[in-house]
This record gives C-alpha cells, structure tokens and sequence, in this order.
C-alpha cells in the first residue's frame, strides 16, 4: 500500500487581497491584487517604493485592517476573515512605539500582558532574553536612556516574546546607520537560524532584502501588487563576503531593475523631465 505524501499547506496565503481607502475621486487603491505564499520556515523579504502599500498589507495580515472583500488571507489553510487574525501573529510597526514611562523590561513585556501572562511570569520569561537581544544591564532603563538601534532591539524582543509561527517586522532597522544596521542584520540571522519562525520583513534596502531573504518580493508602485518573486539560493549562514559576490551581484542587478522601473513609475516621471 502506497502512503499519500503528507500535504503542506502554506503557513500564510494571500489571495487576490485589496485594499481601498476612501470613496469615489477621493479613493486610494493601497493594495491591488497581491497573492503571495508565505512557507514554514522562510525568511521572506518585501521590498517596493514607497508608498505601495506594504505596511497596508502588514496591518491586514496582523488583523489591525480588515481586507476588501474581493480577496482572502489563509492562515493555515483556513481562509480569515474581519479582526480573526488579530494576536494570531506577532508584528513590529514601522515606528518601535516604546512607552516612554515603563522601563525597558516592561515595555518588553507588553504584548505577553495584554495577553493576560501575569507580569512576574512574563518578566520572567524576558529575563533570559536580554543576553542575546544585547540588552543586559538595561532591564530597569527607559526608552531615552537607550540608542535608536537599542530601541529597535526591544521593540523587537517584544515581538519575538510574543511567541507566533510567522513575525511581521516592518523596516525594523530603518532609522539606523549602516553599521549598525549591519551587525543587527546579521544578529538577527542567526536569531532566525536558531528559532526558525517564519519571518516577513520589510525594507527600503536591497543589499538587506537579498542578504536576508530566502525569497525577495517585489512590490509594484500604488496601486500596490506583486511585480516579481525572486528565490535567493545564497548558502546559510550568509556572511559578509556574500554581499560582494558574483551570485549576489547579480540577483542585485536584477532586482535593481524591477524596482527602478516601478519607482520611476511612482514619480510619473515622463521622458522629458529625465531629459531635461
Ligand atoms: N488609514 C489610511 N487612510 C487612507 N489612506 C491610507 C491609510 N493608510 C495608508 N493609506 C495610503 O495607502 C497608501 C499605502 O500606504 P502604506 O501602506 O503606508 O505604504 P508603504 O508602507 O509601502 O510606504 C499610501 O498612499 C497611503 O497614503
Ligand atoms: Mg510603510
């Protein structure tokens, strides 16, 4: 007797999703569109110009916005539907939106109490997290006694505390300087090589997408949809040097020019102005 092989279901699967703001000559088509499937396991990075549409898709995906109703999100193969994703998934914002007046372990904690853990015990569990967020020593700190790429790591050890199969960060190393960037980058490689939760993240940056993506997506200007999916083959772990190989350089090249014609596209630049 032969044995079926056992199917897999995506982890997440967006079909056809929309999302309009606003009515009539007022309306803004955010998203347009977009099918994606999210594996167990990947590292999926998002890039597209800005404006397009993707911290819309996060919040639909986080269960913060509901999609139009053309379209749907399967999580788990079950098809989901008004505010049933909310706390299914752990999300980090585009901006770290730490509360200035509880200390850092507490902001830490948040998600996990207003989950209804008791503070004692989710403090508890943050405890053994700080060593490898970088952030011993800085339990009882506040949010202004901590720099920017420090903020971003507790905002992040807030979401990675907050124990989900898939983990939206939305440009979680944006406001930082290149090398610090680059040493959270590959810290959180090797965060994700230990753990292996599903991940989506956002980011302006095409060296990031590349570097730390299993697959790159590209965005396409507003109205935002998928232009292109890109499989990054690059052996784990990625180090450095990757960053100026052959392979690398090339699926640079490629990818640089999918998103130049779309950014083009979001300025309605036309010929004669390029020219002129
Ligand atoms: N709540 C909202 N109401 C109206 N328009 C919105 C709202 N949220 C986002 N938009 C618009 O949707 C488009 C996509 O925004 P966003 O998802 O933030 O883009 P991105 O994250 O790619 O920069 C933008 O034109 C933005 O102005
Ligand atoms: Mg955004």
């Amino acid at each position: 007797m032969t044995i079926a092989p056992k199917k897999h279901l995506p982890l997440l699967q967006l079909d056809n999703l929309w999302k309009r703001f606003g009515d009539g000559q007022q309306q803004v088509i955010a998203v347009s569109g977009v099918n994606l499937i999210v594996n167990e396991g990947e590292f999926v990075t998002l890039v597209g110009p800005s404006g397009c549409g993707k911290s819309t898709l996060f919040n639909m995906i986080a269960g913060l916005l509901d999609p139009d109703s053309d379209g749907a999100i399967l999580f788990k193969g079950q098809s989901q539907r008004d505010g049933e994703l909310l706390g299914k998934v752990s999300f980090m914002p585009q901006r770290d939106l730490l509360l200035p007046w509880r200390t850092i372990m507490d902001n830490a904690i948040l998600a996990l109490e207003c989950e209804g853990v008791p503070r004692k015990e989710a403090r508890k569990r943050a405890e053994g997290l700080f060593p490898s967020f970088g952030l011993s020593g800085f339990e009882q700190s506040y949010p202004h006694q901590l720099s920017g790429g420090m903020r971003q790591r507790v905002a992040l050890m807030r979401t990675f505390l907050f124990e989900r199969d898939l983990m939206l960060l939305d440009e979680p190393f944006g406001a930082l300087d290149a090398l610090t960037r680059a040493l959270m980058q590959r810290w959180l490689l090797k965060l994700w090589e230990k753990h292996r939760r599903t991940v989506l993240f956002i980011t302006h940056d095409i060296d990031e997408a590349i570097f730390l993506g299993s697959k790159v997506v590209v965005m396409s200007a507003r109205p935002g949809t998928i232009k292109c999916v890109e499989q990054i083959d690059l052996p784990r772990p990625r180090t450095p040097d990757m960053l100026t190989s052959a392979e690398f350089i090339a699926i640079k090249k490629r990818l640089l020019e999918a998103i130049e014609e779309e950014s083009m596209k979001s300025f309605r630049f036309t010929e004669h102005e390029e020219q002129s």
